[in-house]
């Protein structure tokens, strides 16, 4: 029996408890009717009367010890949960932090903002399209290479349906839907097939523009597109249009603005020209205009299309198109300010 008392005060002293539970636990195990100290008890009234005075003592010591020892337990854990940081509940709440708007998004808001000053409307529509909208009725021909696999998601079970790859698919759209005058603004997502990386992405956004009316002219196009530079970038900013090709407009046109980071001066992000492609813009075909049901020998309207990532990097010197897409809030946080 002395073995015994030993034994189980050695195993009690090196009891823990990290909860008021475990605490418990090892109180049942020892003292409870079953626990080993109260067998120990009983057991102790079939002792020899010679033995009685000394092993009474020494199970009444254990008894304490284990009661002592399983007390300061309970008291340990006790304490460490409400010793961890104070709560003052009668202070005032922390703000929640805000997100912020997306970078595209301000700068999308901003073009729109624009041009809804000078008259123009929004207008949207779905990003998986159909043929008819993305590229027939904006003058594509059927061997057209954009049409191609490379550049165009197909929806594998009807190839006639696709994700468009310009948002120009919306003027189709407008033009089916109304006769002129025909004002509007179209941002967007577009998706093409390419392999991402810092400077291509399989989708982007894109701010689409068309005004249609009796008499519209290329100076028209010109003193618009001049104006939206210039509320974007600064009234120094200049700009020029060189000649191109697009489908749906003839003539066409890109225009550059004058590097709003040199001043035109010539520095690295403008490879040295200072000059920086914005745009691609020009006077709707008039077989564009025919096929959304607009008469074309009553009426003219120019177009213009932008990258929206593009206008934010020129801004805002974003180095890699993937940021865009990777939320991560770091790069986000940095927007903070802008609105
Ligand atoms: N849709 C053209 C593109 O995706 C841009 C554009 C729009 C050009 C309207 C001219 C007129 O590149």
């Amino acid at each position: 029996m002395l073995e015994k008392i030993e034994q189980i005060r050695a195993e009690v002293q090196q009891l823990t408890a990290t909860t008021p539970e475990e605490a418990e636990q090892h109180r049942i195990k020892y003292l409870s009717k079953k626990g080993q100290v109260t067998m120990l008890m009983d057991e102790f009234r079939s002792v020899p009367a010679e033995q009685k005075r000394e092993l009474g003592k020494k199970i009444n010591e254990l008894k304490q010890f284990v009661q002592d020892k399983i007390n300061s337990l309970k008291e340990q854990v006790a304490t460490s949960l409400t010793s961890g940081p104070q709560v003052d509940l009668t202070r005032t709440p922390y703000p929640i932090p805000l997100g912020t708007r997306h970078p595209l998004t301000i700068v999308k808001n901003e073009i729109v903002d624009i041009f809804s000053r000078l008259g123009f409307t929004m207008a949207e529509g779905p990003e998986v399209e159909d043929d008819w909208h993305v590229y027939s009725s904006m003058n594509f021909a059927d061997d057209h290479p954009a049409r191609d696999m490379q550049d165009t998601f197909f929806i594998e079970a009807h190839p006639d349906i696709i994700l468009r790859s310009h948002t120009s698919s919306v003027q189709s759209r407008v033009m089916e839907q109304s006769q002129p005058p025909i004002r509007v603004i179209c941002p967007g997502r577009v998706y093409r097939n390419e392999a991402i990386s810092a400077r291509a992405h399989c989708f982007f956004h894109q701010v689409e523009g068309l005004y249609i009316d009796k008499g519209v002219s290329f100076t028209d196009l010109k003193q618009i597109l001049l104006l939206f530079a210039q509320e974007m970038f600064g009234e120094k900013t200049q700009i020029r249009l060189r000649p191109s090709y697009f489908p749906f407009t003839e003539p066409s046109a890109e225009m550059d603005i004058s590097c709003h980071l040199c001043g035109g001066k010539g520095c690295s992000f403008c490879k040295h020209t200072g000059w920086v492609e914005i745009l691609g813009c020009g006077m709707v075909d008039p077989a564009v205009l025919e096929a959304g049901g607009i008469d074309s020998t009553q009426y003219t309207g120019y177009a213009f299309g932008m990258g929206i990532e593009r206008i934010t990097n020129l801004k805002y010197q974003v180095k890699d198109l993937r940021m865009f897409s990777e939320n991560d809030t770091r790069f986000l946080d940095e927007f903070k300010s802008a609105y």
